[in-house]
């Protein structure tokens, strides 16, 4: 069929024949080759200098060939040779319609790019630096590649450098291309909304792009930047799966691409939309990173490799961060209505559950009554705290509880003495309406006065008071992004700067504070991804408590972020979002799959929920690190979108070392007389003896004290599980 259109259609050619670009040399055209863990990264520079992913997938042997980079054959006059080559890094120039990895707008209108491969460098045993250069003007891209000796996980980025005489503008720079040949793949992504994060969506990639973005100004509650590509009929368990994560919480944009060849092309990095960072000469913009890694066996063993690298890598703490203390917050039980006697009388009735955090949420400062007026005054409410907050925090200690505070550094009310001395502080483009969400407008935190007062206030916060832990929130998402004080289309560098400060206030409070810890929140999961949790110990993912809703949300939560950092509040029944009630039992067991927080007003509480929470939290415990910084194994979905109905739902996680394991089960309502399903254990050594101990729940007749291994994971658990919203827990330690 081809044969025959080549011969029918005068302008279809077989090979880049008329391409006018000088072919180079053999040894001019080296290979490269990352190894880690299971996985194998190549790639190579082409016969025109281009440089082109030839392999990604499982580990190779180390004597085994690498295919020479070529360009892929030109399909017609309509599909060059350049769109189709799965090039690492394609600028947008000669004929390129997938998405351009650069884009660049040159002082004499030139936007033509077409980026040759001139050098490589080897910054140590698992690292890459390649220079790239536009084939005459002076513009250079190194690209960063770290692979991850352990998980093979690469960390990708670019950094573009000018060195034409005249400025450049980049309209799009992204930080790596990943490519995949043609099959029959299935996309899973993470969307959502306030409240209703993290639902996992899979569907077969298609031509044309699929684009996961945030023009938000951050991270964003609809779309998350992880995505994992399945090929063929690959499952939880088994199959191959690429994956990937974009370490940003600015605007973000990943694009999934078939080209019309039908290789699949992942694009990531800062979104074009509505881009632009000029350049002088020597001047450089360095891109996010775009972390990405391969895994044989499945999305949960993608998951499970993820969120390992996650802990041992990415976290502030790595790699061996401690586990969360458990923490109680306010919010839900007082909201603004915060007081002296109030938080100590509530800190007294928490310390008695074994709680190790007391966290005061929003109120305590300038006249923050209701969400009308206050943010941007962080001094403390003398109406509330006429002692200021010393005698809740001294309070707070001797209890045995340390302190933990609740702020929102970028935002502003109008109505605030901060906005009346400043109202040029707020991101606005001067003359128009400033739109405000939650009564609040969002600092330009790009501005270096801004910056340094949001960093003085932090800091002196935290010099004055024995504050442990800051809860940072972000509130809303921008609107009307200007930044009056640069001049024209400087304006649009705040996408990139405001972040970048963001960023760099954390990781200075960090330094001069050893040991405070800081929670990423914005209005629940609107800023979680690997950027900000380099610099923050946990996260928020949603203001959405019900436990039910929770189990679905850290399903699709747990495909991309680790344990240790989902934090997870036991509250109040029914709940005030969508009226549903749950055994204390089943709320507090869908928290300890994360970290484990009381949110819950205690004043309502009696004598056996107290009871009932002292013995969970202190199971808690003991299984905590195998919970939150293990494998994870998702036994059975909650919800019916993905793998069946909702009527049951069960996760497991086990120790690195397979010492212990971990099971959580959950009914949710269930009909038609079904028993719940027999749990088959994964991921245990089959060879050892494991003792069985029942957190909460029943265990049917017949049950072994303890089992092999093979016997818990062939046989499985039978359980005795029936009812709403009742849960059970069980643990094996090997013996
Ligand atoms: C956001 C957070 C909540 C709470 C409130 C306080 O919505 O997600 O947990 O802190 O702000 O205003």
């Amino acid at each position: 069929m081809i044969g025959v259109q080549l011969k029918t259609f005068p302008f279809v050619l077989c090979l880049a024949a008329a391409m006018a670009i000088p072919v180079l040399a053999q040894d001019a055209k080296p290979t490269f080759r990352l190894d880690g863990g299971n996985t194998t990264y190549a790639f190579g520079v082409n016969e025109r200098g281009e440089l082109q992913q030839v392999y990604w997938g499982g580990r190779i042997a180390p004597t085994d060939p690498i295919p020479a980079a070529a360009g892929k054959m030109e399909w017609a006059s309509f599909d060059g040779s350049y769109n189709n080559t799965p090039q690492e890094y394609a600028g947008w120039g000669q004929g390129l319609y997938m998405e351009p990895a650069l884009k660049v707008s040159f002082a004499d209108g030139n936007r033509d790019l077409v980026l040759h491969y001139l050098s490589s460098t080897k910054p140590d045993a698992q690292s890459l630096d390649i220079v790239l250069k536009d084939i005459s003007r002076a513009v250079t891209v190194t690209l960063h590649y770290k692979m991850d000796a352990e998980s093979g996980i690469l960390a990708r980025s670019a950094t573009v450098e000018n060195g034409e005489k005249q400025p450049i503008t980049i309209e799009q720079e992204a930080a790596a291309a990943y490519s995949l040949p043609p099959a029959h793949y299935t996309l899973s992504y993470l969307s959502g909304r306030w409240a209703g994060e993290w639902t996992l969506n899979q569907e077969t990639i298609h031509q044309g792009q699929r684009v996961l973005e945030s023009r938000r100004g951050s991270t964003g509650h609809q779309l998350n930047p992880w995505f994992a590509i399945a090929r063929g009929d690959a499952d939880e368990d088994h199959g191959e799966v690429w994956f990937g994560e974009l370490a940003w919480s600015g605007n973000w944009r990943i694009t999934v691409e078939q080209d019309t060849l039908d290789a699949v092309r992942v694009t990531g990095g800062f979104n074009p939309f509505d881009f632009g960072y000029s350049l002088k000469t020597g001047e450089k913009l360095e891109s996010p990173v775009f972390y990405a890694g391969y895994s044989a066996h499945g999305i949960g063993g993608a998951s499970r490799q993820l969120n390992k690298f996650t802990v041992e890598h990415v976290l502030p703490t790595a790699p061996k961060p401690k586990p969360r203390p458990v923490i109680y917050n306010s919010w839900e039980a007082t909201e603004m209505n915060v007081s002296e006697a109030g938080q100590i009388a509530m800190a007294e009735k928490a310390a008695t559950l074994g709680i190790d955090r007391f966290v005061m949420d929003d109120g305590w400062f300038g006249k923050r009554k209701t969400d009308h007026a206050g943010l941007g005054d962080w001094y403390v409410d003398p109406d509330k705290f006429p002692h200021g907050l010393k005698p809740l925090i001294d309070r707070v200690h001797a209890l045995g509880m340390d302190f933990g505070l609740w702020v929102e550094p970028e935002m502003v009310n109008p109505d605030s003495d901060l906005y009346r001395a400043h109202p040029d502080w707020a991101i606005n483009f001067p003359g128009r309406p400033r739109m405000e969400q939650r009564t609040q407008l969002v600092l330009n935190l790009a501005r270096p006065d801004v910056r340094a007062y949001v960093f003085g206030f932090l800091d002196k916060l935290l010099t004055e008071n024995q504050i442990a832990f800051l809860k940072w929130d972000y509130n809303r998402n921008w609107s009307e992004p200007g930044w009056d004080q640069q001049q024209g289309a400087d304006q649009k560098k705040i996408y990139v700067d405001f972040v970048r400060n963001v960023y760099s206030i954390l990781a200075e409070l960090r330094a001069k504070h050893p040991g405070i810890e800081i929670e990423s929140c914005s209005g629940g999961g609107g800023r979680v991804d690997l950027g900000i949790l380099h610099y923050t110990d946990e996260v928020w993912p949603s203001d959405n408590t019900d436990p039910f809703d929770r189990l679905t949300q850290q399903w699709g939560f747990t495909h991309a972020y680790p344990n240790q950092v989902m934090l997870a509040w036991v509250t109040d029944s029914p709940h005030w979002m969508n009226n549903r009630a749950t055994t204390l039992t089943y709320r507090l067991l869908s928290s300890m799959e994360g970290s484990l927080g009381i949110g819950a007003n205690l004043n309502k509480w009696n004598d056996a929920d107290f009871a009932t929470a002292k013995r969970l939290i202190a199971a808690y415990h003991e299984v905590q690190l195998t919970v939150t910084q293990g494998d994870l194994y998702r036994l059975i979905a909650p919800t019916n979108n993905v793998t069946g109905p909702s009527q049951f739902a069960a996760t497991e996680m086990v120790a690195p070392d397979k010492h212990q394991a971990v099971l959580f089960a959950y009914a949710n309502g269930t009909n038609e007389g079904r028993n719940f399903p027999l749990l088959q254990w994964k991921g245990l050594d089959p060879a050892a003896t494991y003792k069985l101990t029942t957190i909460e729940g029943t265990t049917l007749p017949g049950t072994p004290a303890s089992a092999s291994g093979a016997w818990w994971m062939n046989h499985g658990l039978d359980i005795l599980l029936h009812g709403d919203f009742v849960a059970a827990a069980f643990r094996l330690d090997r013996q």
